[in-house]
This record gives C-alpha cells, sequence and structure tokens, in this order.
C-alpha cells in the first residue's frame, strides 16, 4: 500500500533508496573477516578447494560475474562463472575440489537449484550459497550460506539483492584469501575501513539523482543504448543494460569497451546512446581512446567519471562525476546511478515499473 512506499513512487525506487540501509545490514558491523562468516565448517571447506564454480540467473549471474575479478585477483583462485539453465545442460569437466557456489536472490530460482543439484551429482559437494532468503530451498540444500540483508525485495527488477550479493562477494573473496595467506592483518585491517564506508559512499552516489532524471528526460525518447564497462565494470555495464531493457523496454546491450571494434561500432550512431562507465583505474586510458572511436562516428556519450578522472563535458560528451574513488569496491558504487538511469526513463515512458510485462520476480519453473 501507499503507506509501505513513503515517499517513493514505486518499490524499485524505494529498494534503491534502501541500499546504505541493505548494505549497512549485510556487513553486521564486521570487524574481522573470517571464513565462519559463511557458516561452520567453512574454514576446511576453503582449504580443501583449488577453483570457484559460480552458478547464477539473471541480476544474480552479473554479480558472480564480477566475482570472479575479485577472487582471481585477490584471492588468486581460479573461478568459472556459469549460467545455471546452461551449466546444468552441458557436458564439463568437474573436478572435485570445487567450491560450488549459487548466487540467488530468492533462493527458489529452479534452473540454479537444479545446477545445483547436477554440480552435486558430478561429485563436487563442497556447496556454499549467497542467498537473500534464510528459509529457502537454496539455503537448505548447501552446506555454507551467506544470507544478505537486504530485507524483501518486491521490484520484479533486482536492485538491492545485487548489490548485497556483491557485498558478500566481497567478504568471500577476502575470506578465500586469507585461507591462502593472501590478506595479513594490514591489509585486512584497510578492507574493514573500506566496507564500513561503504552505506555511506552508496548514499553520495544516490544524491546524483538530479542529474541522472535530467540524463533520462533524453533517453525516453530512444529505442536502443549501448553500455561500456572493462575489467570488473563490464559485468556492472551488463547490469545497466539489463536494468534499462527490463523496465523501460528499451533494447539495451552491454560490451567490454575493447570489443567495440568487433562489431557495435557499426551500430553507434547520434540516436544510440552510449553510456560508458569510466573509474579512474589502470584500463582507463584504453577506454578514453575508445570513446573517441565513439565520438568520431557521432555516437553521443553518457560518462560516469571519478572525480580525478579528468574527462571533461563537451559536445557529445556528458559526464556525471562520481564522488569517490571506490577502489575494488567500485563496481557496487557504479551500479546505483545505473539503476536510477533506468529507472527513471522506465518512469518517463510511463512503464509498469514494479512490475514490467511478461517478467516474473521469482522463476520457480523451467
Ligand atoms: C528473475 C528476476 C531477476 C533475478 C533472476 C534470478 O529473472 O526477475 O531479478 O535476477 O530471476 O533470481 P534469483 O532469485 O535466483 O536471484
Amino acid at each position: 500500500g501507499e503507506a509501505e512506499l513513503g515517499p517513493y513512487r514505486h518499490f524499485m525506487q524505494k529498494e534503491i533508496f534502501e541500499q546504505p540501509r541493505a548494505v549497512g545490514d549485510t556487513l553486521q558491523d564486521i570487524d574481522a573477516i573470517m571464513p565462519e562468516l559463511f557458516g561452520d565448517g567453512a574454514h576446511a571447506a576453503f582449504q580443501a578447494i583449488d577453483r570457484v564454480l559460480i552458478l547464477a540467473c539473471g541480476t544474480s549471474y552479473y554479480a558472480g560475474l564480477t566475482a570472479r575479478y575479485w577472487i582471481e585477483s585477490v584471492a588468486g583462485i581460479p573461478v568459472n562463472v556459469e549460467i545455471a539453465s546452461e551449466y546444468r545442460y552441458r557436458t564439463s569437466v568437474p573436478d572435485p575440489r570445487t567450491l560450488v557456489v549459487t548466487i540467488s536472490q530468492s533462493g527458489e530460482t529452479a534452473d540454479t537449484l537444479a545446477a545445483l543439484k547436477h554440480a552435486r551429482s558430478l561429485g563436487m559437494d563442497q556447496t556454499l550459497t549467497i542467498c537473500n532468503v534464510a528459509t529457502s530451498a537454496m539455503v537448505r540444500e548447501c552446506k555454507l550460506a551467506f544470507i544478505t540483508r537486504a530485507g524483501v525485495e518486491i521490484g520484479v527488477a533486482s536492485t538491492k539483492a545485487f548489490t548485497t550479493q556483491l557485498t558478500a562477494l566481497y567478504l568471500l573473496t577476502l575470506a578465500l584469501a586469507q585461507t591462502r595467506g593472501r590478506l595479513d592483518a594490514a591489509a585486512e585491517e584497510q578492507a574493514i575501513k573500506s566496507l564500513r564506508h561503504l552505506p555511506a559512499a552508496v548514499s553520495a552516489v544516490l544524491a546524483l539523482e538530479p542529474q541522472i532524471i535530467a540524463w533520462a528526460e533524453r533517453f525516453a525518447s530512444k529505442e536502443n543504448a549501448l553500455f561500456l564497462g572493462r575489467g570488473m565494470h563490464y559485468p556492472i555495464a551488463l547490469e545497466g543494460a539489463l536494468k534499462l531493457k527490463e523496465i523501460s523496454y528499451i533494447h539495451a546491450e552491454a560490451y567490454p569497451a575493447g570489443e567495440l571494434k568487433h562489431g557495435p561500432l557499426a551500430l553507434v550512431t547520434d540516436a544510440m546512446p552510449v553510456i560508458t562507465i569510466a573509474p579512474h583505474d589502470e584500463l582507463l586510458e584504453k577506454l578514453k581512446s575508445n570513446m573517441q572511436e565513439v565520438r568520431a562516428r557521432g555516437g553521443e556519450l553518457y560518462v560516469f567519471a571519478d572525480a580525478d578522472s579528468q574527462i571533461a563535458s563537451a559536445e557529445g560528451m556528458h559526464v556525471i562525476r562520481m564522488p569517490e574513488h571506490y577502489g575494488k569496491l567500485s563496481p557496487i558504487l557504479h551500479t546505483v546511478p545505473l539503476q536510477l538511469l533506468a529507472y527513471h526513463t522506465a518512469c518517463a515512458r510511463g512503464t509498469d515499473v514494479d512490475k514490467p510485462r511478461n517478467l516474473a520476480k521469482s522463476v520457480t519453473v523451467e
């Protein structure tokens, strides 16, 4: 009812603005990194594995793709991420020394549950879930679990569930790194410090809403959009494109920016906005030359840049500056403006934001 919505127009908007609280609750005043955050026996399980296999669908799959960058670079463990509905039906080569990680908001997605059973039938019985519903089938079926504290998510398009999944996956990365001797006390302290700052950092990004509304008004008349990111922000570009298509019905695609020249550049005209995630990282210079390729073809760039990215607004180049540089947690922060962009674009087009056509909140049948 109206009361539950408070000052918000839709549950999706309310849930986007709830993220500082949701991320904070998921962190639960954490003061140390330890495997036991993931349940009893996690330490032994983490020592008994040589690789990680992540299984999920939809937005949860993009959380898994992001986690691959973290786990491989911080913990040094090879990671495979698979779409549950594909994995369950393909012939793959199992390694019993695998930590199988399912990611699911609902814990009831039929394909993810079936993929988990499939992995187990192949002899992989170290299982862990990152899940938002403690009483779900997924939590019952997995040996280890981390419950995200997003709270009930009503909007069909997942928002706070995704950022809390990422928060949990970053904790998992740190715990795995620790069991590998790759997280010393100083690094642990630094990581906890930046995690504690995360809710405030998310709030600062939410304050960009008025600037994003201005962009959304321009997007409302478009029929296509391209999202670009590189490295750990490529999955965030995928998530931004998914949000936009789900609720505004604008066709959107995401590409790792280095792939532009292998196809999508052919689509670039002034009719297609190109949304670019441009944090100040080791790939920024390469990304800037990708952006020039778009500009040279008359493409309109909409760029999320760091305070210190040195990318300025110009003709055909619109820039929103992110409040801070967030290092490894940057994907979580860059998710938020893309959610707001999809949300306000959908509002401007007058779609049914909380219940987009043809989609279900939880897909419990195949
Ligand atoms: C549906 C929802 C998505 C969600 C996906 C996976 O498609 O609309 O928002 O990401 O299912 O759901 P899960 O509950 O397993 O995360």
